[in-house]
């Protein structure tokens, strides 16, 4: 008899539990708009629909670098500074000197003794491969002998490169913004009726 109770106000214990997270979680998806967030959920949904698991790279920055701040930049690349100089004609130290880096092509500083996998690695420094690197430099450049743990935050990141873009005579332009998500993903549709439950201030009496 008890135990047949305690099954009863277990089950409406957890269906009260399974109400309160489901909206909760609709808040969390409905509401945040916090590009880190959205992105986090972009990749459960892929996730939860048995799609090919997203990228577990960094966050596209050019939405990022659109707003980014370089003098916090300069301050964030105090932790660089340990390794590299960033004024015009500075000298080389743990790593090369970073004046014009953006758009320089990789391992392409003079008398610096890069290592095997950092001067095997094609291409310039663009903003991608700058984001990419910053991110996680180890991962991005396996045998890289750059010791830097990275950069998780992308709004740290975006001030970082910033500050890095600046380091010109003539800083290049900042990269276009693609379009938002709902635009650009295929059955985006599902994703985001953001405030779409708020009503509009004048509808509420
Ligand atoms: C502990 C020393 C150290 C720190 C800290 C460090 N770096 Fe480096 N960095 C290096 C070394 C060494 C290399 C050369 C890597 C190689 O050859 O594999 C390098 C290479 C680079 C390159 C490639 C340059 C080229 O000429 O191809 C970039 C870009 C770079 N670092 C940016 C940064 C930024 C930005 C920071 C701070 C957020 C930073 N690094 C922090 C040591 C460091």
């Amino acid at each position: 008899m008890d135990l047949e109770k305690n099954k009863i106000f277990a089950a409406v214990l957890v269906a009260g539990i399974a109400g309160y997270f489901f909206g909760f979680m609709s808040d969390v998806v409905f509401h945040e708009t916090h590009a880190e967030n959205a992105y986090h959920i972009e990749v459960a949904e892929n996730l939860s629909s048995g799609a090919v698991v997203a990228n577990q790279g960094p966050e596209p920055i050019a939405a990022y670098l659109a707003v980014a701040d370089a003098s916090k930049g300069e301050s964030l690349a105090r932790a660089c500074a340990a390794c590299h100089t960033f004024e015009k004609g500075g000298a080389d130290g743990i790593g090369p000197h970073l004046w014009g880096v953006l758009n320089r092509d990789v391992a392409s500083v003079g008398g610096f003794a890069y290592s095997d996998a950092m001067a095997a690695h094609e291409g310039s420094w663009t903003y991608d491969e700058l984001n990419n690197f910053l991110y996680k430099p180890k991962a991005y450049i396996e045998g890289t002998k750059m010791n830097y743990i990275g950069l998780k935050d992308p709004e740290k990141r975006a001030n970082v490169i910033a500050y890095l873009r600046s380091l010109s005579d003539n800083p290049a332009a900042l990269p276009d913004v693609p379009p938002p998500a709902e635009e650009a993903v295929e059955g985006a549709d599902e994703q985001l009726p953001v405030n779409e439950e708020t009503p509009a201030p004048e509808t509420v009496e």
